[in-house]
């Protein structure tokens, strides 16, 4: 199968335009499977949390590369000073804690006019903290994963749906993980937040039938490169490289193609799940505990 040249409306892609228009527009791309003419959709306003870091801020460049306007939300202001001095002025750098509701609401309500008509909000603000066993673990770790990756991600999806649904179109990209599908010891908490990213995803698609707004939950497997390790164990780097020693993880830059890639489709399209790992990375068996003789 041969890749088709991308083209923005029929022409080479350059680079952005000084201008976007506000509304998300398509673009007629081929392939050898489809028909001659598929219109994918090119998202002109897109809201990244935590992007800060990690993925968050991969898919900040992606996107920008693409000459959409892109908010960039998380709580340290000084990354995200740099990520936008670095992408330049169609990047808007956005101090916010995604467990603020009322925060939240307040950013949504005073976005500039340019960035408030947003068609894409991609939910990636979210950790895990600890691997211990559930008897031995922080109750303080488990309020925060439960307070970030389910009620942030609730308030910012109850912040951005209300314009998406008046407006007929828009694009809710959760990013899950695989620990919400198959369990780990010491995922206790976080797998289960990642669960509820996964049923929430589908449950909103329900809920917005027939609005033409899309929900897509991306779901990784190891994925280096990023903070996710560090921040799990307290800033010990050490243990956090271990992770990952003589393996090849995914990368950011994979998860922020897969979610550009979840976000092109042809409006008609929904992506529903999408869950990618490494090569390097699969099942086991059952544990099984024996009596010992
Ligand atoms: N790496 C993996 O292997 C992996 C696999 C599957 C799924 N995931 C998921 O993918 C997402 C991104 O992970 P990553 O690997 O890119 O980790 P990361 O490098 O640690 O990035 C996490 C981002 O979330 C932000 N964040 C955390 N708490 C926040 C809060 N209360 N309010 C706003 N922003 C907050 C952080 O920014 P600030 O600290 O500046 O706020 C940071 O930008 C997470 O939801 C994670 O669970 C990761």
């Amino acid at each position: 199968m041969t890749t088709p040249p991308a083209t923005r409306l029929g022409t080479p892609l350059g680079p952005p335009p000084a201008t976007r228009p506000a509304t998300g527009t398509t673009r007629p791309t081929t392939g050898t499977t489809g028909p001659a003419t598929r219109p994918a959709t090119r998202p002109a306003t897109v809201w990244v949390t935590g992007a800060s870091s990690g993925f968050g801020a991969a898919i900040v460049r992606r996107f920008a590369a693409d000459g959409a306007r892109v908010i960039a939300s998380a709580r340290r202001a000084d990354r995200l000073a740099t990520l936008a001095a670095d992408l330049g002025a169609h990047v808007l750098p956005l101090t916010l804690d995604v467990r603020d509701q009322e925060a939240v609401r307040r950013a949504v309500r005073a976005l500039p006019e340019d960035f408030a008509d947003f068609d894409v909000l991609v939910n990636n603000a979210g950790l895990a903290k600890g691997l211990g066993p559930a008897h031995e673990a922080d109750p303080d770790d488990w309020e925060q994963m439960l307070d970030t990756n389910c009620k942030g991600l609730l308030h910012c999806t109850q912040a951005a749906l209300p314009g998406m649904v008046a407006r007929g179109r828009g694009h809710v990209v959760n990013l899950g993980s695989v620990a919400g599908s198959y369990p780990y010891p010491g995922g206790n908490v976080y797998g289960a937040t990642k669960a509820f990213v996964h049923q929430f995803s589908l449950n909103l698609r329900s809920d917005l039938h027939g609005t033409g707004v899309r929900v897509t939950c991306v779901e990784p497997g190891m994925c280096g490169g990023t903070e996710f390790s560090t921040v799990r164990f307290q800033g010990d780097r050490e243990k956090a490289d271990a992770v990952y020693a003589g393996m090849r993880p995914l990368s950011a830059d994979d998860i922020a193609e897969s979610v550009h890639w979840a976000t092109s489709q042809p409006p008609h399209v929904n992506v529903n799940t999408i869950e990618l790992m490494p090569v390097a990375q699969s099942f086991a068996a059952f544990q099984v505990h024996r009596h010992s003789a």
